[in-house]
């Protein structure tokens, strides 16, 4: 468990540690380059940028680049969050105390009421907020014109989003995991405004490690600095970071207790599976969202859990990592099956 203190200067270092412009952020270079020209075409033509959706894990950078964004056009941005709005009446304040060209960024889209949904659709479409005055028969329905603006919505939850809502998106940019060079690229940018000195085969070997996230290599090397303090004389060095990973019981594949724990309920719990997500969640003390969210897709990347119709089943790599030996008779692995994912 984080001290509470701890988490709030992660928190302040995490906003230290952004990136301003698309040139200072390594990585997604699909999205970058897609991004960089909707930009551009945006500018020469003087309009506001077409609504952007983001998805993706946590930590990949969605808030980021909605800020970037935001940056590159030159526009104010509102940040917001699909659960801030109770009731319709709340999305229409704050649309209509927009300027022309401003950004609103609605962070845990998913969440957003179909009540609340239904003002957005206009709003996106039209710039236009439907209200309607007066009650009963003598009810009737006014369009006020709205600013024009860009909507950036983010979602860890992409099948969770309408798809009326979805469509009405210009662009949707699904952000992956990074690769081990671009976190430790990452890494040394971050120890610069550190004020520290980070060998390359240290940031390579906390890259590692970091889940292919790049807030996690932020907080890893934050605490390989602590450790290095206390430890080694402030110096980082490849032995002192992996001494201070395995302080935090963080394994060469970057998997953490917790990770941990999912897999060792599926394999040793439920017997490899299948096993529903709800089922490991209770077995774990966990909520089931937190780790559909946080722990599985990382998990699937590794490629030790996989999505059957029927559950989540460990594969022999997931033994293997636990140093288990994998049963000679596997479950029946039905047709693979990725339910919440993504297209
Ligand atoms: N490509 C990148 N380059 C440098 N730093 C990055 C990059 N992507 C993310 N970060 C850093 O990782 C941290 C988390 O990023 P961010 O808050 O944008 O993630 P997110 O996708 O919005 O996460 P969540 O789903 O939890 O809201 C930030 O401190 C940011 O500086
Ligand atoms: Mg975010």
């Amino acid at each position: 468990m984080v001290a509470p203190q701890a988490q709030a200067e992660d928190a302040e270092l995490e906003r230290s540690l952004r990136p301003r412009r698309l040139a200072e952020f390594p990585g997604q270079e699909r999205t970058k380059r897609n991004l960089a020209i909707a930009i551009a075409a945006a500018k020469q033509r003087g309009e506001p940028l077409d609504h952007v959706l983001l998805y993706g894990p946590p930590g990949l950078g969605k808030t980021t680049l909605a800020n970037i964004i935001a940056h590159e056009m030159g526009v104010s941005i509102r940040t917001t969050s699909g659960p801030a709005f109770e009731r319709p009446g709340d999305l229409a304040a704050v649309l209509t105390n927009l300027k022309e060209g401003d950004i609103l960024f609605v962070d845990e889209i998913h969440r957003l009421s179909s009540a609340v949904e239904e003002i957005l659709y206009p709003a996106m479409e039209d710039f236009a907020l439907d209200l309607v005055i007066g009650k009963g028969a003598g009810a009737r329905s006014v369009r006020l014109a709205l600013p024009r603006f860009t909507l950036i919505g983010a979602t860890t939850r992409y099948a969770m989003v309408s798809a009326p809502l979805r469509d009405r998106f210009g662009s949707v940019y699904r952000l992956d995991f990074y690769e081990p060079e671009t976190l430790a690229l990452i890494l040394r940018r971050s120890a610069a405004i550190l004020g520290m000195a980070l060998p390359d085969d240290a940031a390579m070997e906390i890259a590692r490690r970091s889940r292919g996230t790049p807030r996690i290599a932020n907080r890893l090397l934050r605490r390989v600095r602590d450790f290095v303090a206390v430890r080694n004389g402030g110096v980082v060095t490849l032995e002192a970071a992996r001494e201070a990973l395995a302080m935090l019981e963080v394994d060469e594949l970057g998997l953490d207790e917790s990770d941990r724990a999912v897999l060792r309920a599926v394999v040793e719990t439920f017997n490899g599976g299948p096993v529903g997500l709800e089922t490991i969640a209770a077995a774990i003390s966990e909520e089931a969202d937190t780790i559909m969210d946080v722990y599985e897709p990382f998990l699937l990347k590794c490629g030790f859990l996989n999505r059957t119709p029927r559950g989540r089943v460990a594969t022999e790599a997931a033994y293997r990592h636990l140093g288990l030996e994998p049963p000679r008779e596997r479950p029946a692995q039905a047709a693979l099956w990725d339910g919440a994912g993504a297209p």
